[in-house]
């Protein structure tokens, strides 16, 4: 049998997609909620909190993570401006360690010009807040690549002069302090010149398309694995599990790149040494590369910033570009990439990209 009309439109406030929380004006006094107010709280409506101490309860908190100021909860906003106001910076730490990014909309009701009630309505805008972010990141990315396009050529020829003087004068130099007094300024100017190319290798990845061609990934990985071979040293075991065809569109440079960097930082999280696994899977609509190594790990909570440009654990030796420059390349690809727990100890750092089949 159908509901009646008369039964849904009762039961409304609880069929309703976003939550519903009325107070009374001016002291707050709770009047009601519907079911979607406290599925994204997490918890029962309060009916014995009013306004100035709504806060703590609900666990109510700005996106700094800090508690939200009372005066400027929505209910007490709603009634100064004594017309609807929006607020989208609220964030509820519920007591299941829940996070919900809110919007509300408070709206003051009145009757014969005397605001009775307030009627907040609860959005959850965690999903946009979250797009939002990663397209933030995406953009940052975007923009350290055109800044260090532009920085890193010209400064990479000022370093060159310091490289040419330097060795030019420490070859005719016979003072011991004078001649490590200018080794130092060529191991400084070195490190720049690294930096640097560092960074124009990020540039080029973030500025456009690679130029698409079919590579078969599985020459990119044997080739860097022969070139970084001599720097793995004895420590370190390598296996190569190769799929029979891996094929992409992509630019082989690039690629190469990614393989690079992946193999490098597998490298330096195995200082005691290890074992590390190429490998590579082909399937249906995509070819997965794995780089996975039995090293320090990485924290969960350092997983998503890894990514980020200058995010280095490696400090005062790594520049932080290496990943950065990786997850662009794959972005530039198609592709997408994560780090995966290496249960009981390491990484597995796995690239996904469009097959060439495809
Ligand atoms: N395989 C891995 N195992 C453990 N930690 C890793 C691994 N790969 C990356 N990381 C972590 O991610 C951070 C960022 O890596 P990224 O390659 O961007 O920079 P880096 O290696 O520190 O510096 P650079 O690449 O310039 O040498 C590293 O400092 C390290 O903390
Ligand atoms: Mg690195």
């Amino acid at each position: 049998m159908r509901l009646s009309d008369e039964v849904i439109t009762r039961s409304l406030g609880d069929d309703l997609p976003v939550g519903i929380w009325v107070a009374r004006a001016p002291g707050g006094d709770f009047v009601y909620a519907n079911r979607a107010f406290r599925e994204i709280m997490g918890m029962e409506a309060r009916s014995d909190v009013a306004a100035g101490e709504y806060v703590a309860p609900y666990g109510i908190c700005t996106r700094a993570g800090e508690l939200y100021p009372e005066n400027r909860m929505p209910f007490i906003r709603a009634l100064e401006a004594g017309t609807t106001v929006v607020v989208d910076d609220i964030v509820i730490h519920r007591s299941d360690g829940g996070r919900v990014h809110i919007r509300a909309q408070a709206r003051p009701v009145s009757h014969e010009g005397l605001v009775s009630h307030v009627v907040i309505v609860f959005i959850d805008i965690t999903r946009e807040v979250e797009a939002e972010s990663r397209l933030r990141m995406a953009q940052r990315m975007e923009s350290i690549g055109t800044l260090a396009g532009g920085i890193a050529h010209d400064f990479n020829n000022l370093l060159a002069v310091v490289q040419l003087v330097s060795s030019s004068l420490s070859s005719r130099e016979q003072d011991p302090a004078k001649l490590e007094a200018l080794q130092n300024i060529q191991q400084a100017a070195d490190s720049g010149a690294q930096l640097t190319r560092a960074l124009l290798g990020l540039a080029r990845s973030s500025s456009g398309r690679p130029l698409l061609a079919r590579v078969q990934l599985n020459e990119v990985v044997a080739g860097v694995e022969q070139i970084v071979r001599r720097t793995l040293g004895s420590h370190i075991s390598v296996e190569l599990s190769l799929a029979s065809r891996a094929e992409v569109m992509g630019e082989r440079s690039q690629l190469e790149q990614v393989v690079m960097n992946l193999v490098l930082n597998a490298r330096d999280a195995m200082a005691e040494g290890g074992a590390l696994v190429l490998r590579t899977r082909d399937e249906p609509a995509e070819v997965v590369l794995e780089v996975a190594d039995t090293g320090s790990g990485i924290a969960p909570e350092l997983r998503q910033r890894i990514f980020e440009p200058y995010f280095t654990t490696r400090t005062g030796v790594g520049t932080g570009l290496g990943l950065a420059t990786v997850f662009s390349i794959v972005q530039g690809h198609g592709g997408s990439i994560a780090a995966l727990d290496n249960a009981p100890s390491g990484t597995t750092m796995r690239v996904q990209l469009p097959s060439a089949k495809a």
